[in-house]
């Protein structure tokens, strides 16, 4: 088991914990930081079945007063119209401030809940327990919460800190392979931005026999960057490595190319591109891409470099004429490069270049 302390922006400290058997004693890490309360436990379709009871079950044991609100599984839930369900399901339980949401689930639990105890009663305390590799790794650190709009994805949210993230590593075991290589990506992004030793457990080791070791050390950069940075003025940027040309990716399959893989062909985009424009030894980059593709991922983009400049520069929010790109060094070290969204078109057309 290991305990990570998070300071968030204000000042408040919370506990991160990774491990076996944490779904569990859930009941035991809980009363450690709150009195009894009510607790609403929101989960998905998929994930109720497989844990929702014994989540239930270790916090009555603690004392903790229990109801229930589960969502169909899929982005789809991450709505404005669930999340009004989910409020007026918050209403219906009589939480108040004094109680606790609990998301039990992926990102998309975790950020429809996460929204919705920030804005009920202006602000319940929540509690993450992510279960899929991508939450542990990414999603759960950083308090941002949000659902989507018609309009285009994350476009309502807030920032609200959780009171504790319990990630348990058995709930990986039930994760399908795609979800699994999903996370990995987002891991592998850190790795290559900060953490050679993260990286080589993807390049050279077995990672499912590491996932504690794998979410530990990503938790501890992305925590660590979103704390210099809370409102993603400069260094938090580093963490889209790879998510410029991702996001036209996803925008092009219309959402058919999950997240976690359009950021692998993402990452391999940048490093051809790096090699292209003399910042990165052609070795590293090949490392890169072997080591995306031994995770189960993509590295080939079926897209043009033009069409996706042209989604790219449309999906910039503001009037910004320039865009801030992560470019690889080598494993381990990345720069910001600030340039003019005319040259997108250029650097992704690098970025494919002698892709097989
Ligand atoms: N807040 C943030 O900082 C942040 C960062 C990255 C991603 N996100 C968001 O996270 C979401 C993606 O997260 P995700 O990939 O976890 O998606 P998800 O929550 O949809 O989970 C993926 C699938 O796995 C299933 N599942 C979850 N846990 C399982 C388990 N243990 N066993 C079997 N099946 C399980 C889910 O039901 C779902 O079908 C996106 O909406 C994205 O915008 C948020
Ligand atoms: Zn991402």
């Amino acid at each position: 088991m290991n305990t990570q302390i998070l300071t968030t922006p204000s000042g408040e400290t919370y506990p991160i914990k990774t491990g076996s058997g944490l779904l569990q004693s859930i009941g035991a890490e809980l009363a450690a930081i709150t009195k009894p309360c009510r607790v609403m436990i929101v989960s998905d379709s998929n994930v109720a079945p497989l844990y929702l009871l014994k989540v239930k079950k270790s916090l009555a044991e603690a004392g903790f007063f229990t109801q229930t609100h589960v969502v169909p599984a899929g982005e789809e839930s991450k709505s404005a119209a669930v999340l009004g369900e989910l409020l007026e399901a918050f209403a219906e339980a009589h939480l108040t401030r004094t109680d606790l949401a609990v998301a039990l689930g992926g990102g998309v639990i975790g950020d429809l809940t996460g929204f919705a105890a920030g804005c009920y009663l202006r602000g319940i305390r929540f509690v993450q327990i992510p279960t899929t590799l991508l939450a542990a790794v990414d999603a759960s650190v950083g308090g941002k919460t949000a659902v989507n709009l018609a309009h285009g994805k994350n476009l309502a949210g807030l920032f609200h800190q959780p009171i504790g993230v319990y990630c348990d590593v058995d709930t990986l075991q039930t994760l399908p392979e795609h979800e699994i290589a999903d996370g990995a990506a987002e891991a592998i992004k850190h790795g290559i931005l900060d953490d050679p030793a993260l990286f080589d457990i993807y390049e050279n080791g077995n990672p499912a026999e590491k996932y504690e070791e794998i979410i530990v050390r990503s938790v501890i950069y992305k925590s660590r960057i979103v704390m210099e940075d809370p409102n993603e003025k400069g260094v938090r940027k580093m963490l889209n490595l790879g998510h410029t040309p991702a996001h036209a990716i996803e925008r092009l399959s219309n959402f058919a190319i999950s997240h976690g893989h359009a950021v692998a062909i993402g990452l391999a985009i940048v490093a051809r591109a790096s090699v292209r424009r003399g910042i990165l030894d052609s070795d590293e980059s090949a490392r890169i891409i072997n080591t995306i593709r031994r995770s189960g991922l993509p590295v080939f983009c079926p897209y043009s470099a033009a069409d996706m400049a042209t989604v790219a520069a449309l999906d910039k929010k503001a009037a910004a004429s320039d865009i801030t790109v992560i470019l690889p060094e080598k494993i381990g070290q990345c720069r910001m490069e600030k340039m003019p969204l005319t040259e997108l078109e250029s650097l992704f057309s690098d970025g494919l270049e002698g892709q097989a």
